[in-house]
């Protein structure tokens, strides 16, 4: 792979992945370390991997994708403390079982579940990782927006629970817990969408009249060949109207449609998904990034691979099944280097 560039080399932005333990030894780890600056874990940070029961934390995966950021000097995007579909169900459980009210106390016994999570989570990066840490932004709140609510609201159990101020109530957790110095994101999907768009932009000037610590939003950007990049560019230029941070978190270009299942592989479809890739990253080349991410290191790992359901010749990423790059790459590095 002499002639293949370093994604890091080329792009003005840092370059992240998302990562598992199964990501970080021969050629996959080979991959990683040419190109990424940054990895974001794909599941071992979540709370239903770390504390699945109360109290009891398992923090193996997470070492083994932190560890490997840590011993090369790549930075790490955390991923996530509230997100519905990764909250362990014991968080909205009562002590005697029952699901937790909108109570005054349930509600303070979700919040402090939260921040105990959360500084469990700080300290052990603490102890093994000192000044080094290299987790340098989280995720706080992932997928809170719902375009069919009247409030823009997902209506997930941390709502029914905390009502529509738990989003900026997270934030104020998590601002408490981590300090002032790490980047506190909300990351969601479709934001290019303009009712998805429309209600992102009213949860943030929501949660500025709050006085949230809110620092950044994370744009998903789980695109495909039929994405509109135009509106792409809306939203981002909308969020930095706002005058937050932003990064492109989970970036994959779906070759398949949500509603077609591919009887062979794409071959067809990847000089397009190398067109969109490049279309997509001038977008983002073009814009104050903090980070462009994508959501795997090559086509095996992808979680459209097996949702919504098996889907043998998916084809998202940069690298396809070998671990070579496809043209998705090269549009990606041309875009990059403002070809
Ligand atoms: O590890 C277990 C395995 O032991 C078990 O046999 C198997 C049976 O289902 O499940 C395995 O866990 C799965 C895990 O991925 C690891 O493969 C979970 O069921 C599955 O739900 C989980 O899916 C992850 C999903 O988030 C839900 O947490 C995907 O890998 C991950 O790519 C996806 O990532 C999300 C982001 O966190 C948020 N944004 C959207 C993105 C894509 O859905």
């Amino acid at each position: 792979q002499q002639d293949v560039p370093a994604l890091s080399d080329v792009a003005a932005f840092p370059v992240g992945v998302a990562v598992g333990p199964q990501d970080l030894g021969g050629r996959p780890a080979d991959l990683l370390l040419r190109h990424f600056d940054q990895v974001t874990a794909e599941n071992a940070m979540k709370p239903v991997v770390i504390q699945p029961v109360e109290g009891e934390f398992d923090f193996g995966p997470m070492d083994e994708v932190v560890d490997v950021a840590a011993e090369h000097g790549r930075t790490v995007h955390g991923h996530t403390l509230v997100w519905h579909r990764s909250t362990p169900d014991w968080f909205f459980e009562a002590p005697d079982g029952s699901p937790l009210t909108d109570s005054p106390q349930d509600q303070a016994l979700l919040l402090e579940r939260l921040r105990a999570h959360t500084q469990t989570v700080r300290d052990h990066l603490a102890e093994r990782y000192g000044d080094a840490n290299p987790v340098r932004s989280w995720d706080v709140v992932n997928e809170p927006l719902d375009p069919e609510e009247a409030d823009g609201l997902r209506r997930s159990r941390w709502y029914e629970v905390l009502g529509p101020t738990y989003v900026a109530q997270a934030f104020q957790v998590a601002r408490e817990v981590l300090g002032p110095d790490v980047v506190l994101y909300v990351n969601d999907y479709d934001t290019d969408a303009p009712d998805r768009r429309r209600a992102l932009v009213r949860l943030l000037l929501d949660l500025q009249a709050q006085g949230a610590p809110v620092d950044a939003v994370g744009h998903q950007m789980h695109a495909s060949l039929r994405t509109d990049v135009d509106r792409v560019a809306t939203t981002l230029d909308a969020v930095a109207g706002l005058g937050l941070r932003q990064a492109v978190t989970e970036l994959d270009v779906a070759v398949s449609a949500s509603d077609e299942r591919l009887a062979a592989a794409p071959t067809d479809r990847l000089a397009q998904q190398g067109d969109q890739v490049r279309a997509l990253v001038q977008v983002f080349a073009a814009r104050d990034l903090e980070f462009v991410g994508v959501w795997g290191l090559y086509d095996t790992r992808s979680w459209l691979r097996h949702w919504p359901e098996d889907r043998p010749f998916e084809a998202p990423l940069l690298f396809d099944d070998d671990l070579q790059a496809k043209p998705a790459f090269w549009g990606f590095v041309e875009a990059a280097q403002g070809a």
